[in-house]
Formats: C-alpha cells, structure tokens, sequence
C-alpha cells in the first residue's frame, strides 16, 4: 500500500513536469525530496537537543546543580564511581564467572542508569579540579570529548545488557572488557592517577 502511494505520488508529479516514463523517479521530486528531508532535519534539530537523550551542558556553577557546594558535587561523583567501579565487578563475577544473566539484570540496569552523562556530567561542575579531586583541569577546556566519553561508555553498556538478555556470555564477557576499555580511555585523558 505505502509502495503504491508512494509510486502514485511520483507518477503524478513527474507526469505534471511532463516526463513520460510513468513510476519512474523525475529528478526534481528526488531534489524536492531531500530538500524537505533537510528542512525537517533543521527543524527537529533544536527540538532534539532539548531532550534527555544528549549530554548535559557544562555546569558553569553550583546554582546550575542539585548540589550545595562544589565540595559536595566531587565527594559525590568520587562515591559515584566507586559504586560503579564496584558495579562493573560485580556483574563480572555474575556474567563471566557464574553465567547467570537473571541475577545481573537489576546490576545492568543500575549501571545503566548510573554510568551515564545524565547522572555523572551534573556533578563536574566548572573548574572542580585540584584538591580533594583528581580530575583534569582540561576537562573544562574540553567539554564535548570529555561528555562524549561518557557516551561511549553508555553504548558499551548497551552492547552489554543486549548480550546478557541473549545469555550470550562469550558476547557479555567481550561486553565487559570494552567497558572497562572505556572508562580506562577517559581516564587516561582526564583523571591523575
Ligand atoms: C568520560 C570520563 C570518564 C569515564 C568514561 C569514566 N570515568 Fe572514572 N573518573 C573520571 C574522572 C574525571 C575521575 C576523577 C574524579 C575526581 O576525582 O574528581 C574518575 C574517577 C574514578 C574513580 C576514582 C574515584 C575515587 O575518588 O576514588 C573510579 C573508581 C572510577 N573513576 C571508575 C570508573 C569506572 C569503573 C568507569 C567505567 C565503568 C569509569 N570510571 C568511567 C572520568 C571518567
């Protein structure tokens, strides 16, 4: 049904612009086609930045945060990643040394949930290096790499959680290794250790 309208569609605008060849694709419907294409894609842009699914902006202060002080921001993300540290280990002894893909699914979500820009870029809030952190201060001059090494890490995490609701645990322990790939990349760009 769609084929047909969709050949109706071209058949009557290209037999407007006088090309006889009935069903055939008239270049200028093509050109009309990807010019609305474009101009949609223009238009959902802005709306689709807007939503959950892209990487929160830089924190510039505190009052763009749920936290109270900036010391309270980086108590919390070290906790943060020590729970997910502890997370990723867990689901390793889950995934690869028990094979047991029901006890994992409540630690896949969580991880899920929590190695993810959403809940981590909040708390690296501008200039929050030195002291009592050991995050990079080219964090900040680098906003995108670093958010997008949060992302990264989201698609490994999904590429996991697929493997695990397959039970596939060849698939789940390569899952695994890629994650921990990950978090090992940004900390070599962003973090003293
Ligand atoms: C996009 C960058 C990025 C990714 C991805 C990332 N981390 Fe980190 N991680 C950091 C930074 C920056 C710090 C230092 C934070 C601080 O001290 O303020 C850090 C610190 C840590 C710490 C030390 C916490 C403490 O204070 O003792 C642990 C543990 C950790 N990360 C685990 C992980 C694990 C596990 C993953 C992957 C599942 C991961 N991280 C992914 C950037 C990242």
């Amino acid at each position: 049904m769609q084929r047909y309208l969709k050949h109706r569609y071209f058949k009557h605008r290209c037999a407007k612009q006088r090309i006889q060849r009935p069903g055939a694709l008239c270049k200028s419907a093509l050109h009309k086609g990807a010019l609305y294409i474009g101009l949609a894609l223009l238009l959902c842009a802005p709306i689709t930045w807007a939503t959950d699914d892209t990487t929160p902006a830089m924190p510039h202060s505190v009052d763009n945060t749920s936290f109270t002080s900036e010391r309270e921001a980086v108590v919390w993300r070290r906790e943060e990643l020590k729970d997910i540290e502890s997370l990723v280990r867990q689901l390793r002894f889950d995934l690869v040394n028990n094979q047991d893909a029901e006890e994992a699914a409540p630690r896949l979500l969580e991880l899920q949930e929590r190695a993810s820009a959403n809940n981590l870029l909040p708390a690296f809030i501008a200039g929050t290096h030195g002291t009592g952190s050991e995050a990079r201060a080219s964090i900040w001059e680098e906003w995108d790499d670093f958010a997008a090494g949060f992302v990264d890490l989201e698609g490994k995490v999904a590429t996991l959680i697929e493997a695990a609701n397959q039970e596939d645990y060849r698939a789940a322990a390569r899952a695994l290794s890629e994650v921990g790939a990950s978090c090992k990349s940004c900390h070599r760009a962003y973090r003293y250790n």
